[in-house]
């Protein structure tokens, strides 16, 4: 793995009362360089790691900034950053990785957000403008809850912005992906609800899958508590019920690659030998299912798991 960043919080904004902005400096020197759609895993100190989509401009490597919702049942992430971190406070990043990058072959990009998903497309709305892209942004929110950034996107993109407030106008993704040209990509960013909606929509209308473009980063779920042996070490584990598989692993000092902790990106892929599993993730092939899971999201739901590391 990759050195981990030291970085200081050097300030907390309440956007609304659910969203939190973080700007973290480095301790010493400057941060590493990133491209728009770029996430960071903080770790934090009780134990958890999340990722954060970096939200500043990918120019500006004095400072990251990211936004966090605080989630209803949260494993004790957003809680934490939410209700004890505070400015001065000292942290570990991993350095920034992209499994969410902008299209060089695009003509047209077109972002579509709902809620914090707003994040990743602040970066890239500063890269776009910077490269003089043809581009639009469609934001769905909550007036008061979940517009953390509409008065900073108005003044950034003027006209280009497109503004939908619950109850008040509804985003419809198959009149925004209709009569396109053929070099226009969608990106979306948001809740389930959203991205099944557009890959439906985009599906329906003969868009190539190349050009539809999502990210789901999900905290994992907790669940019930379940056992795990390691196949070769015999190690067992015990999986507590606010805790990941992953968690777990690394907390054993078992290693496993990760980048998203969200069942998204494949990274973390472990083979498995027998036991029942609640596979949770959207990587896996129903084949690849039945060796492989993702411990970051999937979890055990009867007998043990035996993973074949
Ligand atoms: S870390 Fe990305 S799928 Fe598990």
């Amino acid at each position: 793995m990759s050195a981990l960043l030291d970085v200081r919080v050097a300030a907390i904004r309440e956007l609304t009362p659910v969203i939190r902005e973080y700007r973290f400096e480095p301790l010493t020197g400057m941060l590493p360089g990133f491209s728009a759609g770029s996430h960071v895993q903080l770790h934090l100190p009780n134990g958890r790691r999340n990722a954060y989509s970096l939200l500043g401009d990918p120019a500006d490597t004095r400072q990251y900034r990211i936004a966090v919702r605080h989630q209803d049942g949260s494993r004790g992430g957003s809680r934490y950053l939410h209700q004890s971190l505070e400015v001065g406070d000292r942290l570990r990043l991993s350095p920034p990785a992209n499994l969410f990058p902008l299209h060089g072959e695009a003509r047209e990009h077109i972002l579509v957000a709902a809620g914090i998903g707003i994040t990743p497309f602040l970066a890239y709305s500063r890269e776009l403008l910077r490269r003089g892209a043809d581009f639009e942004l469609h934001y769905a929110y909550r007036t008061g809850t979940s517009d953390a950034y509409a008065d900073e996107l108005r003044q950034l993109l003027g006209p280009r912005l497109h503004e939908y407030q619950g109850g008040v106008r509804r985003l419809d993704l198959a009149a925004l992906l209709q009569e396109r040209a053929l070099g226009a990509h969608v990106y979306a960013c948001g809740p389930q609800s959203l991205l099944l909606d557009l890959q439906e929509q985009a599906a329906t209308q003969g868009w190539s899958p190349r050009r539809v473009h999502w990210e789901a980063f999900a905290a994992p779920e907790p669940g019930q508590p379940f056992r795990v042996e390691l196949a070769r070490s015999g190690q067992q584990l015990e999986v507590g019920p606010d805790q990941s598989l992953l968690e777990a692993l690394e907390a054993a000092g078992v290693d496993i690659p990760n980048l998203c902790r969200g069942g998204v990106c494949g990274q973390c892929q472990t083979p498995w030998l027998n036991g029942d599993v609640e596979h949770r993730d959207h990587f896996l092939s129903a084949d690849e299912r039945s060796s492989s899971l993702m411990p970051c999201v999937s979890r055990g739901c009867g007998s043990p798991i035996l993973l074949d590391i």
